[in-house]
């Protein structure tokens, strides 16, 4: 069953298109991911489904209440982490939750309770009198994941919660955002971190407004990314150069000392890579097929409509 829903979901600034027609399905219990690259769309699209901003045209409902027309029925059930720091850096780690408890309107007998539930689960116990301020990044976001949770939302809108943050500390934050989805929350995340996407049950990928990709992390790496080369030459920049040039790839990154190149067709573009390398006198040790990783197919999503831009200014190949 569907619990985030959007038809034609679309938010002008202006003459900018920020969100452009956007068509969700998220499954209740879904940890769903959107990534993108900056200026994509994604915290407009957060924003808009956690009734932060005017709808400009199409429709978006959480759990069959209306975004636009019933947007104190969407409050109660979702939470909202906004991707810059939401705390009061003076007020203490108890002080936060009891503020959030007071604004969520969780009821006054409740809220002790409430708080210590949160304390233990994010394991900020021991910390209650440290003002926010003072904390570590991966504990301020825990703090700020506490507060979010205050009112025990279903749905739950968070909107690159671990950015800049050590990967000890991501870790530990996933190892929450898992236990509350198997409470039975549903997780609309954006992320900038690969190895996060992959732990999505499903992952939407924006640009420019329009989602241009949705499926399994799985399907994403197998199917959307393309196959994967990895190339070995004596000159690996040059050697890009002239790959960025070639319409018929993807696109081409240098990794290290080696190349990797994204294919539709992998016998094809193995014949035109030693072509290509030949004509410009650079030496192949090696071309092989590797195993298409998220980040490469981010790369590849994202990559390939700039890297085209490269070959339209280039020497034809
Ligand atoms: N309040 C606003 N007024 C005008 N333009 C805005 C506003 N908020 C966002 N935009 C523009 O809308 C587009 C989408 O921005 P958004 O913040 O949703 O992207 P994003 O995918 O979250 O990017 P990032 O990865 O950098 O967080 C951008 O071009 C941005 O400049
Ligand atoms: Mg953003």
């Amino acid at each position: 069953m569907s619990i985030i829903e959007s038809s034609d979901l679309t938010k002008y600034f202006g003459d900018l298109t920020a969100v452009d027609h956007i068509n969700l399905s998220i499954n209740d219990k879904e940890i769903f991911g959107l990534v993108g690259p900056d200026g994509a769309g994604k915290t407009t699209t957060i924003r808009l489904l956690a009734t932060i901003l005017n709808i400009s045209a199409g429709t978006a409902t959480i759990d069959g209440y209306d975004v636009q027309k019933e947007p104190s029925s969407v409050r109660k059930l979702i939470g909202y982490m906004s991707q810059r720091f939401t705390l009061y850096a003076d007020l203490t780690v108890k002080e936060n939750l009891h503020f959030f408890a007071r604004l969520h309107q969780v009821p006054k007998d409740q809220r002790e309770t409430r708080t210590n539930e949160l304390l233990d689960f994010s394991r900020l116990r021991g910390f209650e009198q440290r003002q926010a301020g003072r904390l570590s990044g991966g504990m301020q976001q825990k703090l700020a994941l506490a507060c979010t949770l205050i009112h025990q939302p279903k749905v739950l809108f968070l909107d690159e919660p671990t950015t800049g943050v050590d990967p000890v500390s991501r870790r530990e934050f996933w190892r929450i955002l898992t236990q509350l989805n198997q409470q039975g929350a549903t997780l609309l995340v954006s992320t900038p971190y690969m190895d996060e996407a992959e732990r999505c049950t499903r992952i939407a990928f924006m640009d420019n407004g329009r989602i241009t990709a949705c499926d399994t992390p799985l399907n994403i790496k197998n199917n959307i990314g393309g196959r994967l080369l990895e190339l070995d030459v004596n000159n690996p920049r040059a050697a890009l150069a002239i790959l960025k040039t070639a319409s018929e790839l993807k696109s081409a990154y240098v990794f290290g000392e080696l190349l990797q190149i994204a294919v539709d067709k992998k016998e094809f573009s193995i014949r035109l890579i030693r072509r290509l390398m030949a004509d410009n006198h650079i030496v192949i040790n090696s071309i092989k097929e590797i195993p298409m990783s998220m980040e490469n197919a981010f790369l590849s999503l994202a990559g390939a409509k700039e890297d085209k831009g490269v070959s339209r200014g280039s020497a034809n190949v």
